[in-house]
């Protein structure tokens, strides 16, 4: 299980040698210039952007740049365990790849939730599949493999409907649900606007919705006679504006952990916690649903103080390994990534995917071996210096 993530450099220099240079990007800005140019400009812009002027967006980026880590010697991290306990289960990394509405289309197929799923079975890092996806859960559980998965529920306003997901998840093998609470309605996105483009109203990514029993049930006609009136139905129930009120009934609908995702301030996370909820998950959405925001990284010691000892899983601005490491000494039980796997898909399907996760797992094993932090118990906030 413990995994020397640093040696995909000498694989990549070995292949050097052999006269095999890689031919997938190392550098985030470079992995996101060769997306664009593989993407459709829809599709393009629907995933890069965010919220108003981005602000929040580039913010979550920064933020990282203004902690740095203090460098130990004779520390002796020749072996890093990067392994996790997360809900009773040992994963062999804490980096996952956050919910990615879309992510079926950014793959050159159109099954880009497949594609991830399967990344997720070749490299161990989980997978938490979005309720938006090209293919039905059930069939991207079905890619796992030996990684565990969890399902991202957006809890629509019929309540039969919320149980039929998480009960169509659980009967699938997902090992979590991860309810987003930051997107009951959908942000200002001035890229998307201009194009009045919005994937989900042309039909796509509505797989979970048109396969399940209780929506169906709400339809004269079937989604394949006229998919239409279904995207009208959806229209009507995606979005609900949870109250704490709700989280009674939210828990209820599971034995399975749940997690409350797009939590940053340390008021809400106590009545998460108070809620009974089993993690609490750090997160601005990347920056997509509100402008005007503080990164996600200013949020996560508060929250990690108020969760108390509740895992924290963290996402929002995540660009590389160093980032990866920032978050887990500031308190992160788990780092997710958003765009840049997103990217890797658009490039290579699941190899591209893998790339990315691999070149994140690689930079943070070696960075802790050069600053000598040989696990993620020594990566605390003492190990940061605020720049
Ligand atoms: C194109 C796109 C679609 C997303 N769809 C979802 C979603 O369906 N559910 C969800 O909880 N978060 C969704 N997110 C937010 C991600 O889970 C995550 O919070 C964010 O991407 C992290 O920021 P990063 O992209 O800077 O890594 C989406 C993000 C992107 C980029």
């Amino acid at each position: 299980m413990n995994q020397h993530f640093g040696d995909y450099q000498n694989e990549i220099y070995l292949d050097g040698l052999r006269g095999v240079p890689p031919t997938l990007p190392m550098a985030f800005t470079e992995l996101e210039a060769r997306a664009e140019a593989a993407l459709p400009p829809s599709v393009w812009s629907y995933v890069a952007g965010g919220a108003g002027a981005e602000h929040t967006q580039r913010a979550n980026v920064r933020a990282f740049e203004r902690w740095g880590l203090y460098p130990r010697m004779m520390a002796g991290a020749a072996r890093r365990d990067l392994t996790v306990d997360l809900f009773g289960l040992t994963l062999p990394s804490p980096l996952f790849m956050a919910p990615v509405g879309v992510i079926g289309l950014c793959a050159q197929d159109g099954h880009g939730d497949l594609a991830t799923a399967r990344a997720a079975a070749r490299t161990g890092v989980p997978m938490i599949a979005s309720t938006l996806s090209v293919d039905p859960l059930e069939e991207v559980a079905a890619e796992f493999g030996g990684t565990p998965g969890f399902f991202q529920l957006y809890t629509p306003t019929d309540r039969d409907l919320a149980a039929s997901l998480v009960a169509r998840a659980e009967a699938a093998g997902f090992r979590g649900i991860v309810v987003t609470l930051d997107t009951w309605i959908t942000g200002w996105r001035p890229r998307d606007l201009a194009t009045g483009n919005f994937p989900q109203l042309r039909g796509h990514c509505l797989a979970n919705y048109f396969t399940d029993p209780v929506f169906r049930a709400r339809l004269r006609t079937s989604p394949e006679e006229d998919p239409g009136s279904a995207v009208l139905e959806w229209v009507g129930l995606f979005g609900n504006p949870l109250t704490w009120d709700d989280l009674p009934w939210l828990r209820s609908l599971t034995s399975l952990p749940i997690l409350l995702k797009g939590l940053c301030h340390p008021e809400d996370v106590r009545r998460a916690r108070d809620g009974g909820v089993d993690g609490v998950y750090c997160s601005n959405h990347g920056g997509r649903q509100a402008d005007g925001g503080l990164p996600a990284l200013d949020a996560l010691p508060g929250v990690v103080e108020a969760a108390d000892g509740l895992p924290v899983l963290f996402d929002s601005g995540v660009r590389s390994g160093a980032d990866v490491v920032k978050a887990l000494a500031l308190g992160a039980t788990a780092v997710g990534v958003g765009r840049p796997y997103a990217y890797g898909l658009a490039l290579a399907g699941t190899d591209g995917i893998t790339h990315v996760l691999r070149t994140l797992l690689a930079e943070a094993d070696l960075i802790m071996a050069v600053d000598g932090y040989p696990t993620l118990a020594a990566l605390t906030p003492e190990a940061l210096v605020r720049l």
